[in-house]
């Protein structure tokens, strides 16, 4: 890319502020801004020198300079920005959840298709290089046959005392802890495991006063037979994020509880290794943080350099899960994701 490339972030709360990151390491150029809220866009232009903005997605996306939007908006406006984006011509690096329906989801990968315009759903863990490692081992048999996947994705708002309405409303986000978390669990569950063939899930609503769940389960069982867990709250205390990968051959343990975060892998080579203390590797990951790294490759993709690192079908498919798991724990049953639901609400 010779001339500089140039994006607008539709949605400038809190995770616009990684986008913004992610493109000007990359080196391209933030040149709009769109957001309902004045003052918010106000801040957000003086903090990044922007030149342009607007009060609507619909107005940013036919600035004829930009030429990639991200969408940082809530949940329920996901679906009309992408088909504005498209509309105009737009690359798309959407936020998740791709939406709160699957017929909004296909839409969006149908109108992104037909433009001929790059869609990317922003479940960046696919970026995290922990991650990537990881998935390379499992594709590489280290841990032999994958038996088990626990995924934990948890906070408590920085101990806030309320959530904000873009979560807490049903109308605003469509779904709680389990949508917002557990999609990007789900995501990261068919990374590692592939096709999930059924779940069963609980939900609760124990420590806020909101519409939605603040704390949730899902036992999973993926098509090729292992078993897995994702665990999501607004209940735990601090910011909790981490995978566990048990193999036949070998097991893999990151979370960032513990300071700096690195991937243990756990494995019997030596001889004479005890029942307590088998074989261990620990790896450190340095560089960008997976929120850049995915936005780096959402602008590689746009340069026909990779692959779309999560696609629509991928952002539509974590979506699935997470309704099926919202249509278990309404039903107190498990669910085949031949029969899941179609509607998030
Ligand atoms: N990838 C991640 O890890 C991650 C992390 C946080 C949030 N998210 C997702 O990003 C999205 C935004 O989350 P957030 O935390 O930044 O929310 P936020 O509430 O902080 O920001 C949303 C912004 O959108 C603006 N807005 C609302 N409706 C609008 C409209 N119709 N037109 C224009 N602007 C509008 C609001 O004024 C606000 O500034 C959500 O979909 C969320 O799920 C993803």
């Amino acid at each position: 890319m010779s001339e500089t490339f140039k994006v607008g972030i539709i949605g400038v709360g809190g995770v616009s502020n990684s986008h913004y990151k992610g493109y000007t390491a990359a080196g391209a150029e933030v040149v709009a801004i769109a957001d309902i809220n004045p003052a918010a866009l106000e801040r957000r232009q003086r903090e990044w020198r922007v030149p342009r903005s607007y009060t609507s997605a619909e107005e940013l996306v036919l600035d004829p300079e930009v030429q990639a939007v991200s969408i940082c908006l809530p949940n329920a406006f996901h679906h009309p920005a992408t088909l504005a984006a498209a509309a105009a011509g737009k690359h798309v690096l959407c936020e998740k959840p791709i939406s709160l329906s699957i017929q909004q989801g296909e839409e969006m990968i149908a109108a992104c298709r037909q433009a001929g315009v790059v869609l990317q759903i922003g479940h960046h863990l696919r970026s995290n290089s922990a991650a990537a490692f990881a998935k390379q081992l499992i594709a590489t048999g280290e841990l032999g046959r994958v038996a088990f996947i626990r995924l934990r994705q948890a906070h408590d708002w920085g101990g806030e005392r309320m959530v904000r309405d873009s979560f807490g409303k049903l109308a605003n986000s469509g779904g709680g802890t389990l949508l917002d978390n557990g999609c990007h669990m789900m995501d990261l569950a068919r990374y590692f495991g592939g096709d999930v063939a059924e779940v069963y899930a609980r939900v609760a609503t124990l420590g806020f006063a909101v519409e939605v769940e603040d704390t949730s389960l899902v036992s999973l069982t993926f098509a090729s037979g292992a078993l897995g867990s994702v665990e999501n709250a607004w209940t735990a205390t601090g910011w909790e994020e981490g995978f566990w990968l048990y193999g036949t051959e070998g097991a893999l343990e990151y979370t960032n509880r513990y300071g700096e975060p690195v991937l243990r892998h756990i494995f019997r080579s030596s001889p004479g290794t005890s029942w307590g203390e088998p074989d261990l590797a620990t790896y450190r990951f340095a560089g960008h943080s997976a929120q850049q790294r995915s936005v780096a490759a959402f602008l590689a993709a746009i340069r026909g350099e990779q692959a779309v690192v999560c696609s629509g079908e991928d952002g539509l498919e974590a979506v699935r899960l997470v309704m099926a798991g919202y249509d278990s724990a309404r039903h107190r049953r498990p669910v085949s994701l031949r029969l899941a639901a179609t509607e998030v609400l």
